[in-house]
C-alpha cells in the first residue's frame, strides 16, 4: 500500500504537497490540514479490471473497442430528459441540493422504477437513515409493493466496504446518499470534511467506471458552500445535477448543470406531494396563475429554461411615492436590469417613474435571467402606471439602452408556444422598433376601449 503526506485546503479542496499558511486558491487562512492518502482497495479493484483497462500505451480512436449499450431510464421522462436520455451505464452522477429539498425522495422512487424493471437490481446506499427507515419511507411513497422491486438497501459509511459491495453484487444502479457520510478509515479526517468527500467520491467513481455500474453520488450542497463540500466531485463526476425549489412551494425543477452525455442546462420539472415527487407533464402552464384576470399591472413572458420555453406571469405595482429614493422592491429578476428599464421607461416613454415607487415580481417563485423578459417588465409597468389591462400579451424582447426592442434567441418556438396555448396577443421585436411605439399603440387601444364602453352605457 502507497501511501504520502499532502496537505488539502477544507475550503476549496486545494492540494499542496507542502505546509501553506495561506491557501492560495481561496485565499483563507490555516485551512490546509495535513492528510495521509494511501489507496487500499483500488489497487486490487484495477489489478481485477481487464487488461485493456490498464493498458498505458495510446491507441488509435478507432481501434478502442466500443459497445452500445442502452440507457437506463428512472422511469420519469423528465428526469430522463434531464439527462439527455436516461442513465448511462458506468456514469457518475452528482445529485446536489439544499438539505430537505428532496433528493433522497426522487432517487428512492428512481430506484425502485429502475429496481422494478426485469434483471435489474439496485443498491440504495444510506449513511444518514437506517434501513428500516428507508422502508417506512418506501412503503409509504412506492407504488409498486416493496416485496416486487429488486431493491437493496443498506445502512453504512465505510466507502471501501462499498466499493467491495459493488465488486461482489454488481447492481445495475447504485445510489450513495450522501457522499458527506461516506469515512474511510484510510485517511483521517471526519466524514464531511474535503479530504473524505473527494477520498469516497474517487473511489466510487472508479469502481463505477471499472465494473461500468451507475453511481449517483447525493451532496447536500448549502446556498454559501457552493464552493466547497460536494461541489469539489465536480471534475470528477460526469454528470452534476441540482434540485432546486423554495421550501414553501413544491415545485422542484431538476437542473442539469454539467453533462457529458446530454445537454447542459435542461430542466425538468417535479411537484412535491405528501407522496413523493410526481413529474409535472405540461409545466409551461405551471407558472401561470390559474385564473386569468383583467387586472392590471400583469403581463405574460417567456423565458427558455434549457431548450423548454415557459410562459411567466410579471407582476408590477406601480404608486406614487412621497419618498426622495421611492422604492424599488423585486423577486424573481434582477435588481440591477430593473433600474435600467425603468430608466428606459423614464427618458424614452417619459413615465415618471423617479416619482413613483415600483414593486416587480415573478409569478409562482420562478427566477428569470432571461433578456426576453425586458419588454413584459416594462409593459407590466406601464400597465399598472396607465391602469389598463395586457393580462392576455405575451411581450417577447429584450429592451436596449435606446429603448429599442431587440430580437431574442428561440423566437419561433417562444411564439409557438405562447399560440399553442391560446395567446393572441404577442408582441415582438418583429411587429414593433421601439419600445414608445408599443406603449402608444398599446395605450390608443385602451382608450379607444375606454370611449367605446362608455358609448355603450349612455
Ligand atoms: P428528502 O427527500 O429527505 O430531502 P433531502 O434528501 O434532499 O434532504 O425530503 C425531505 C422533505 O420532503 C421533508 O421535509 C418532507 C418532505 N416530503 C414530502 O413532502 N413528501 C414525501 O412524500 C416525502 C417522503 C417527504
Ligand atoms: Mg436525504
Amino acid at each position: 500500500m502507497k501511501s504520502r503526506i499532502s496537505f488539502v485546503c477544507q475550503e476549496c479542496g486545494y492540494e499542496s504537497p507542502k505546509f501553506l499558511g495561506k491557501c492560495p486558491e481561496c485565499g483563507e487562512w490555516n485551512t490546509l490540514k495535513e492528510f495521509k492518502t494511501s489507496q487500499p482497495s483500488t489497487s486490487t479493484l484495477v489489478s481485477k479490471a481487464s487488461s485493456s483497462l490498464r493498458s498505458s500505451a495510446p491507441r488509435l480512436i478507432s481501434e478502442i473497442p466500443y459497445k452500445v449499450r442502452g440507457r437506463i431510464s428512472t422511469g420519469f421522462s423528465e428526469a430522463d430528459s434531464v439527462l439527455g436520455g436516461g442513465i448511462v451505464p458506468g456514469s457518475v452522477m452528482l445529485l446536489a441540493g439544499d438539505p430537505g429539498i428532496g433528493k433522497s425522495t426522487l432517487l428512492l422512487q428512481i430506484a425502485a422504477n429502475v429496481a422494478k424493471e426485469k434483471g435489474n437490481s439496485v443498491l440504495y446506499i444510506s449513511g444518514e437513515e437506517s434501513e428500516e427507515q428507508i422502508k417506512l419511507r418506501a412503503e409509504r411513497i412506492l407504488k409498486s409493493p416493496s416485496s416486487k422491486l429488486n431493491l437493496f438497501l443498506l445502512s453504512i459509511n465505510n466507502p471501501d466496504e462499498v466499493v467491495e459491495i459493488l465488486q461482489k453484487t454488481h447492481p445495475s444502479l447504485v445510489i450513495v446518499d450522501s457522499i458527506q457520510t461516506m469515512e474511510s478509515e484510510a485517511l483521517p479526517g471526519l466524514s464531511g470534511s474535503v479530504g473524505q468527500v473527494r477520498y469516497a467520491g474517487l473511489q466510487l467513481s472508479k469502481a463505477a467506471k471499472l465494473l461500468n455500474i451507475p453511481v449517483v453520488l447525493v451532496g447536500h450542497v448549502t446556498k454559501e458552500g457552493t464552493i466547497a463540500g460536494p461541489m469539489i466531485l465536480s471534475h470528477m463526476v460526469d454528470s452534476v445535477l441540482f434540485l432546486e425549489g423554495e421550501k414553501t412551494t413544491g415545485t422542484r425543477v431538476l437542473r442539469s448543470f454539467k453533462n457529458r452525455f446530454g445537454p447542459v442546462d435542461e430542466v425538468g420539472i417535479f411537484e412535491m406531494e405528501g407522496l413523493g415527487m410526481k413529474e409535472v407533464k405540461n409545466p409551461e402552464l405551471l407558472f401561470l396563475s390559474k385564473k386569468p384576470d383583467n387586472q392590471a399591472g400583469s403581463v405574460l413572458v417567456t423565458t427558455l429554461e434549457g431548450t423548454r420555453p415557459f410562459l411567466v406571469e410579471i407582476q408590477a405595482l406601480v404608486v406614487f411615492s412621497k419618498l426622495p429614493y421611492p422604492r424599488r422592491v423585486v423577486s424573481g429578476i434582477d435588481s440591477r436590469r430593473l433600474e435600467l428599464l425603468l430608466a428606459v421607461l423614464q427618458k424614452h416613454a417619459k413615465i415618471p417613474v423617479d416619482s413613483c415607487d415600483v414593486f416587480v415580481n415573478v409569478a409562482g417563485g420562478l427566477r428569470i435571467s432571461d433578456t426576453a423578459a425586458d419588454l413584459g417588465v416594462c409593459l407590466s409597468i406601464f400597465s399598472s402606471y396607465k391602469n389598463i389591462s395586457l393580462s392576455k400579451t405575451v411581450a417577447i424582447a429584450e429592451v436596449g439602452l435606446l429603448g429599442e426592442l431587440r430580437n431574442v434567441s428561440s423566437l419561433e418556438k417562444r411564439e409557438k408556444q405562447a399560440k399553442s396555448l391560446g395567446f393572441r396577443n404577442i408582441i415582438t421585436a418583429q411587429n414593433f422598433d421601439y419600445l414608445n411605439s408599443v406603449l402608444k399603440k398599446l395605450g390608443d387601444e385602451s382608450s379607444h376601449f375606454v370611449i367605446k364602453k362608455y358609448g355603450k352605457k349612455q
